[in-house]
């Protein structure tokens, strides 16, 4: 077990999660959690850096839990926890901060998009958000930190971090990697190819989430946006298609080669409706047992004390060395 490579990974319980989330992140997770140790965090405190209505923050933090479950990651198997049951966290990233240059944080991707879509609220929670994000991994020596493409940048600096620590006060840190599948790592918005599905999005025609009915599935798949000509296929030129047609094999784990040898000769209207189907199969399970959970949420409740219990206690030994190199009385 100790030998057992660590994974740790989280989701911000905002928006509604949908079919990129679970493609980009979650599904792997479940092959992760088969071979290692791995540390699922919901990150309700990254959520706070755009503002969260406080009636209904923490039925989202608890619809977070119901969906990795949902999904198939084991309690017996994987720590599930809030971000904010650990207070090791905002220690960590206190500490991080003072090791963390302005311009590194400046030229932050998601920092730049987030501070134009939130103009009135740039706050800086905000512009500290990676290092927060860097102290979630560090506090758990994880190896691997897999996620979607979007978060490159905020593991690039992660590493720098945990380097600039160890050479400062010594080796503390383990290095992480992060693990960005080729397939997957980046689903676009069902009303425009050329940009992530995001959960935040104002249009819902932009995301499949992962509660829709399947009345609404078959809507928005209808509706999704298509490019010019009418083959199905994978191909640069068509962003649109080929999007649909990565949800399609990634859902139905049919090859590209032969959903497209399916479609052929028949136009985008076919191919819409057989995907539809695909997803309202795939994703009936999942919300048959999401509904269960529901009922249950003492269950859920008792998952996330247990889980916070689990990973306060890793989270403590790292801090412990943490504070000892830094000269802090411990
Ligand atoms: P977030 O929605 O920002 O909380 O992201 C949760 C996880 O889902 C992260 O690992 C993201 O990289 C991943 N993710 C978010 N949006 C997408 C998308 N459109 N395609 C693939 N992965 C995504
Ligand atoms: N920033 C990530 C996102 O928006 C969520 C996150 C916070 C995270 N802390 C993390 C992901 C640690 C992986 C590891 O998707």
């Amino acid at each position: 077990m100790t030998n057992q490579k660590r994974i740790f990974s989280g989701v911000q319980p905002t928006g509604n999660l949908h079919i990129g989330n679970y493609l980009g992140a979650i599904k792997n997770w479940l092959e992760l959690q088969e071979k290692y140790q791995c540390v699922f965090c919901i990150v309700d405190y990254h959520a706070l850096t755009v503002r969260q209505n406080p009636k209904i923050f923490q039925k989202k933090i608890l619809e977070v839990a119901k969906i990795y479950l949902a999904a198939g990651i084991d309690p017996e198997k994987s720590i599930i926890f809030v971000q904010s049951d650990v207070l090791q966290h905002t220690e960590l990233t206190w500490i991080l901060n003072t090791l963390t240059k302005i311009p590194e944080l400046n030229r932050m991707t998601q920092f730049k998009e987030k501070s134009e879509r939130f103009e009135k609220n740039v706050n800086v929670g905000l512009f500290d958000y990676p290092v927060l994000m860097a102290a979630d991994i560090l506090l758990y020596q994880t190896d691997i930190v897999p996620v979607g493409d979007d978060q490159t940048q905020h593991i690039e600096l992660t590493k720098i971090l945990a380097k600039r620590f160890n050479k400062i006060y010594g080796p503390v840190f383990k290095i992480p990697e992060g693990l960005i599948k080729k397939e997957g790592a980046r689903i676009m918005a069902l009303d425009n190819p050329m940009k992530k599905m995001s959960k935040s999005s104002t249009n819902p025609a932009n995301y499949l989430a992962l509660t829709d009915s399947p009345e609404i599935i078959r809507k928005k798949i209808k509706s999704a946006v298509t490019d010019s000509g009418k083959e199905i296929k994978l191909d640069l030129q068509k962003p649109a298609v080929s999007n649909l047609l990565m949800i399609y094999h990634l859902l139905s784990q049919q090859p590209i080669q032969e959903i497209e040898k399916k479609y052929q000769s028949k136009g985008y209207a076919e191919f819409k409706s057989g995907l539809a189907e695909i997803i309202v199969e795939f994703l009936k399970p999942f919300q048959e047992k999401f509904q269960e959970l529901g009922k249950n949420e003492d269950y859920v409740k008792n998952v996330l004390s247990e889980g916070a219990e689990k990973a306060q206690a890793l989270a403590e030994e790292t801090m412990k060395k943490v504070r000892k190199k830094i000269g802090l009385i411990n």
